[in-house]
């Protein structure tokens, strides 16, 4: 069976998604999409549901719609987070409420959603419809829940690393599982399969979100493409922050704390003086051993699914070249 590479799926994708055309009136609502789409982006979640289909059958060809859901789906949740996170930039360029306005980065996200459901049934064989729609319903849902506990969390200061795993898993993994997930069944893999594909989403979208925390802080702007700080203005309860919490000594909890409660401030004064305390707590080391952590784990689980282990080197090389990424 011939395996393709990420980047010959992504290219694929590419040309898949170039040939839409959103050519509709009113212009506000379908500019801004046709906007977010092709600026580009790692395309990681179609790639793994391709990755992953392509594990079980070859013509990837006939799932570019399912894989266009994805990242429409995706995209959606990017243009609402950037209003929740009160974020200006996003791969290098403005957020869609900044080049338009608050109003149109809500409906257009909520034509995104639509226009997702319209991809997923695009050519689903009927035998996998009701499947591939559960997936995707309950993953869409599950991420709507992880957003809302990100921003609850925003306000509490007790909140526990147990708690911030679970709001990941929810806001970011389950969306890579899914997409894994739906591949195997697309492609037409056995349940116990499917099922293993899903929990080596999870432990690799563990360390996919512990990264992107990583990056909001000790990121290179020009390359990771968003403002650096942004979780440490929102006051974020990250991986990072919690654990430099634990680790502070009194003085070094209190200024924390203070930080966090003061209602004026500088922002770019708020985010050295943070950086500085997680310098101080090696913050940063303590997070990256978590994120090989879950790789390692991932790693494990995708050796237990049931396929040629040849098969499996795309993908295996594909997320192990997330292991140090700067964007
Ligand atoms: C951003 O996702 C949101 C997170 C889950 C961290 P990506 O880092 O995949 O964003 P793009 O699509 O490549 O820009
Ligand atoms: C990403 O969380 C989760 C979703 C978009 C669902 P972040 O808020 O950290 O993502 P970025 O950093 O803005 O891409
Ligand atoms: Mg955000
Ligand atoms: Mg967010
Ligand atoms: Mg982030």
């Amino acid at each position: 069976m011939k395996q393709q590479t990420p980047k010959e799926l992504q290219e694929l994708f590419h040309l898949y998604l170039n040939g839409l055309a959103y050519a509709r009136a009113p212009k506000g609502l379908y500019e801004p999409i046709e906007y977010v789409l092709d600026i580009g982006g790692k395309r990681i979640r179609p790639v793994l549901m391709l990755l992953a289909y392509n594990l079980f059958k070859e013509d990837v060809q006939s799932v570019l719609p399912q894989a266009a859901a994805l990242e429409t789906y995706h995209n959606f949740t990017l243009l609402h987070d950037d209003l929740m996170d009160k974020a200006d930039m996003r791969r290098s360029k403005p957020t869609v409420h900044k080049r338009w306005n608050e109003n149109t980065a809500i409906l257009s996200g909520d034509a995104m959603i639509i226009l997702a459901y319209q991809f997923l049934m695009k050519g689903c064989p009927e035998e996998y419809v009701r499947s591939v729609m559960d997936v995707f319903s309950q993953t869409a849902l599950e991420v709507c829940e992880g957003q809302q506990w990100d921003m609850e969390f925003e306000n509490r200061q007790d909140v526990t690393v147990d708690e911030y795993m679970e709001m990941i898993r929810l806001k970011t993994s389950v969306l890579l599982a899914g997409a894994l997930k739906m591949g195997a069944i697309l492609g037409g893999a056995s349940v116990s399969d499917a099922q293993k594909l899903y929990d080596f989403g999870i432990q690799i979208g563990l360390a996919f979100q512990l990264q992107d925390d990583y990056l909001d802080v000790y990121g290179d702007p020009e390359v990771f493409g968003k403002n650096i700080g942004g979780d440490i203005l929102c006051n974020k309860k990250t991986f990072m922050l919690i654990t430099a919490f634990e680790r502070a000594d009194e003085a070094t909890e209190a200024e924390l704390r203070n930080w966090m409660t003061m209602e004026k401030y500088d922002p770019a004064q708020k985010i050295e003086a943070v950086t500085a305390i997680y310098n101080k707590e090696k913050i940063g080391d303590i997070c990256q051993a978590k994120i090989e952590g879950y790789y390692r784990q991932g790693m494990q689980l995708l050796e237990e699914v049931n396929v040629e282990p040849a098969y499996k080197q795309h993908l295996l090389g594909f997320v192990q070249g997330w292991m140090h990424r700067n964007l």
